[in-house]
C-alpha cells in the first residue's frame, strides 16, 4: 500500500531529533545515559580501575534497571557467558570471545569495554598486514631525529594507551594476525608490563599496566587456521564461545529490536509487523539447518548469521521507505534483499534456495508466506 501523507510524515520526521553527526557512535556514547544511571545507582564493590561494578556491567549488557531507569538488553541468549566474561576481566585475565561469524563477539567486546573502562576505542583490527608497532607503540620520526627517543617522540598504540590508562584493549580478529605478532601479548598478559628498550632515559623504558587494564580478543571459528594461536598465548586467555541463537522466538525478538533501533537512528518511522520478522528468521534458520517442514534439504554453504538477518530486514525496510514509498514492510520485499546474503560465491546456493522456495510453496498457505513467495520474480535468473 502506498504511503499516505508522505510529505507530512517526512517533514514531521525530520523534526523528530537532530541527526547524529557520526554514522555510528561507540557504545559508550550511544548508551551514555544508561552508563551514567548505572554508575550512580550501583554502589557495590568494584575492581580497581573499573567504572562500574561487575553487577552493573552485567545489567548494561543483558538489560534490567538502575533504580527507575530502564536498561535495555543488548545481547540476547548468552547470559551465562556474559557473567563468566565479566568474572574473567575482574580476575585480570585476558578474555577471548570465539565463535562463528555474526554471533555478536565484537558487539560484546565493545559493550564490555565501554562498561568496564568507559571507552571501547583502544582497538586493534587484526589482519595479515598488522605489525607489532601498530599495536604497542611507534615513533614520530621528526621528533625522534630532533630530540632522540623520549616520551615526546613516542606514538602510543592501542595497547600502550590501554595499559597507561588502566583500561581495556580490544583485539578484533586476533587470529588474522601472524602468530608472531599475536605473541607480543604474551609478556604483557603475564607480567603486565611493556618494555620500551629504545628510550634514552632508563626510567621511561618500562610501562607498568595500571589496574583495570585487560585484553578482550575476538576470533572467528570459520577463520580458524588462518593463523594459529600459540599454546603460550592460549593459556593466557580464558575462552568464551558464542554460538548462533537457535531459539526462533529469541532470534525474532533480537532481529526486530535491532532493526527498530537502526531505523530510529535514521529517523525512518516504518512499521515492521512481527510476523514478517518471524518469517525471515524462520527462513534463515531453515536454510542454515537444511531442514524445513520435516524435509531434509541441502544446507547452504554461506553462514546466514543473525547479523545477516538483521542486515536483510534493515535493507528491505530502507528500500520500502525510500523506493517503494511505503509505511510498512511487506514480506514480498524480503527475498530480493536475501540474494546477496544467501548466495555469495557458491553457485550451488542458488539451486538450494530455489529448492527451498519450491518446498515452501507446496507446504505453506498462510498469507504472510504467500506474500513472501511473490518476491520470487526478483531472484536472478
Ligand atoms: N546474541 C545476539 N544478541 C544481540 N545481537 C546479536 C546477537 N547475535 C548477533 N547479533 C547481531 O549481529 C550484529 C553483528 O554482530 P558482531 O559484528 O558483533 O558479530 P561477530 O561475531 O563479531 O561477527 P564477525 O565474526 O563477522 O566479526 C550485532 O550488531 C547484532 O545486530
Ligand atoms: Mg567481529
Amino acid at each position: 500500500m502506498p504511503r499516505k501523507k508522505a510529505t507530512t510524515k517526512r517533514s514531521s520526521n525530520a523534526a523528530m531529533k537532530p541527526q547524529n553527526q557520526a554514522q555510528r557512535l561507540p557504545a559508550e556514547q550511544r548508551f551514555a545515559a544508561e552508563l551514567q544511571a548505572l554508575a550512580s545507582f550501583d554502589q557495590g564493590p568494584k575492581p580497581t580501575g573499573w567504572q562500574l561494578t561487575p553487577r552493573a556491567v552485567r545489567t548494561f549488557v543483558v538489560g534490567g534497571d538502575a533504580g527507575d531507569v530502564p536498561i535495555s538488553r543488548k545481547l540476547y541468549g548468552h547470559d551465562v557467558a556474559v557473567e563468566r566474561a565479566i568474572a574473567t576481566l575482574a580476575g585480570q585475565r585476558g578474555l577471548l570471545l570465539a565463535g562463528e561469524p555474526g554471533t555478536a563477539k565484537s558487539m560484546l567486546s565493545e559493550l564490555l569495554a565501554a562498561a568496564v573502562s568507559g571507552t571501547s576505542l583502544h582497538t586493534v583490527q587484526g589482519g595479515a598486514g598488522v605489525m607489532e608497532e601498530q599495536i604497542r607503540y611507534s615513533w614520530n620520526y621528526a621528533l625522534l631525529l630532533k630530540e632522540g627517543p623520549g616520551p615526546e617522540a613516542l606514538v602510543p598504540g592501542p595497547l600502550y594507551q590501554a595499559m597507561a590508562a588502566g583500561q581495556i584493549m580490544r583485539f578484533e580478529e586476533i587470529t588474522r594476525c601472524p602468530t608472531e605478532v599475536q605473541d607480543c601479548l604474551i609478556p604483557i598478559l603475564s607480567d603486565r608490563l611493556l618494555h620500551i628498550p629504545e628510550m634514552k632515559n632508563a626510567d621511561d623504558s618500562v610501562l607498568l599496566a595500571k589496574p583495570g587494564f585487560s585484553v578482550i580478543a575476538t576470533a572467528n571459528l570459520k577463520d580458524r587456521g588462518v593463523n594459529d594461536m600459540s599454546a603460550a598465548l592460549k593459556r593466557r586467555f580464558n575462552f568464551e564461545a558464542l554460538s548462533a541463537i537457535r531459539d526462533r522466538q529469541l532470534e525474532t525478538k533480537l532481529v526486530q529490536s535491532e532493526v527498530k533501533r537502526l531505523l530510529e537512528t535514521q529517523n525512518i518511522p516504518l512499521t515492521i509487523t512481527p510476523d514478517v520478522t518471524e518469517l525471515l528468521v524462520t527462513v534463515f534458520q531453515e536454510l542454515r539447518q537444511g531442514q524445513a517442514s520435516g524435509v531434509q534439504l541441502d544446507a547452504m554453504s554461506s553462514v546466514m548469521s543473525t547479523a545477516e538477518a538483521v542486515a536483510v530486514l534493515h535493507d528491505a525496510a530502507v528500500h520500502s521507505w525510500y523506493l517503494a514509498q511505503s509505511d510498512q514492510l511487506h514480506a514480498r520485499h524480503l527475498l530480493r534483499h536475501m540474494v546477496g546474503s544467501v548466495i555469495k560465491d557458491d553457485d550451488q546456493d542458488q539451486h538450494r534456495l530455489r529448492q527451498y522456495l519450491k518446498l515452501v510453496d507446496k507446504e505453506r498457505s498462510e498469507p504472510v508466506w504467500r506474500d513472501f513467495l511473490h518476491g520470487r520474480n526478483a531472484l536472478p535468473e
